[in-house]
């Protein structure tokens, strides 16, 4: 692979092929560059730029300050092969083992699913809902995957007591894992969402991030969701979609204290039918909208 284009390859690490080795580090920058674009890469430029930091184990800041740097052999073979599995559609946080999530890093890897920016809003929900309260909240995070929204509530309330559920055993390792490097006391459960919510005392806060993606629509995702990220975390259970906000919504006023609040992120076409079912539960219930402007979050109060 040349800087021009041409070829077939990520930056090249073969000692067979010294003509086209990068003479520096911007050089082999625009060659992965290059290389995930003709791959079909929707975000190449940024991508490669965040893989390429990863092999030379710097972040992406630092990346540009060492432009003008040789590269050395082993740095070579390790981007082109982080190159190579990205333009075979993994996910870059799933290679580079970390995703960021309210500005912090949290680990993850192919058995819980990666942190997405919009589920942000529920911290910021939660964050507005609790900002005057006095005594210490109890919080529910159900289904906590990476342990993201329950350690980053555990971090920005820190007056919370916060409890996180998922059924899988591996999710909950990736969270303790992150809990523990990122300082945060939360206690993990190990059972059914909905049968956590009901069982101790009533809840300030509970939030959720449930699978809510069709089954039917599993051929319409992008590869590198279908084809990577764990099915149970993404599949609406019983061919349902609503089968969460409605299991959900029936509980709430059971496992919520009065003035509490429930939220539920919603799938992207969901709005509608989620505030219908929503306000069978609470005629308050409304749906807030993320930064695209997409109907992302279900309010529930008690
Ligand atoms: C969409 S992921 C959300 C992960 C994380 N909260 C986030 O926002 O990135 C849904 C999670 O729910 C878990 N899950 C699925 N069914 C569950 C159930 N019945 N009870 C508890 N957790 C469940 C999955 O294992 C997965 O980790």
């Amino acid at each position: 692979m040349s800087a021009q284009g041409g070829d077939t390859g990520p930056p090249s690490a073969s000692s067979s092929q010294t003509a086209e080795r990068p003479r520096n580090v911007g050089e082999m920058l625009e060659r992965a560059r290059a290389f995930l674009e003709r791959k079909g890469v929707e975000e190449a430029r940024l991508d490669a730029d965040l893989l390429v930091a990863h092999a030379l184990e710097v972040d992406r800041l630092h990346l540009l300050l060492r432009l003008e740097e040789p590269v050395a052999e082993e740095e070579l073979v390790r981007a082109r092969s982080l190159l190579q599995r990205r333009a075979a559609t993994e996910p870059v946080a799933y290679i580079t083992g970390a995703r960021e999530f309210y500005g912090r890093s949290f680990g993850v890897c192919s058995g819980v699913l990666i942190p997405r920016p919009e589920t942000e809003l529920i911290v910021d929900l939660a964050r507005d809902h609790l900002a005057d309260r006095e005594q210490a909240p109890r919080i529910l995070d159900i289904g906590t995957g990476s342990g993201c929204l329950a350690i980053t509530l555990a971090l920005e309330v820190s007056s919370a007591t916060v409890h996180a559920v998922d059924v899988s055993g591996e999710a909950l390792e990736v969270a303790r894992a992150n809990a523990t490097s990122l300082d945060a006391e939360v206690t993990w459960l190990e059972q059914d969402g909905l049968q956590a919510a009901g069982d101790g005392a009533p809840w300030d806060l509970i939030v959720c991030n449930p699978p809510y993606v069709n089954p039917a629509e599993r051929e319409s995702l992008a590869p590198e969701v279908r084809d990577h990220e764990p099915a149970g975390a993404l599949f609406a259970p019983e061919d349902d979609v609503h089968y969460w906000v409605r299991s959900l919504a029936q509980g709430a006023r059971g496992w919520l204290r009065s003035g509490g609040l429930m939220l539920v992120e919603l799938g992207h076409e969901q709005g509608p039918a989620a505030l219908e079912l929503g306000r069978q539960a609470d005629p308050e219930a409304r749906v807030e909208q993320d930064l695209a402007g997409i109907p992302r979050v279900l309010v529930l109060g008690a």
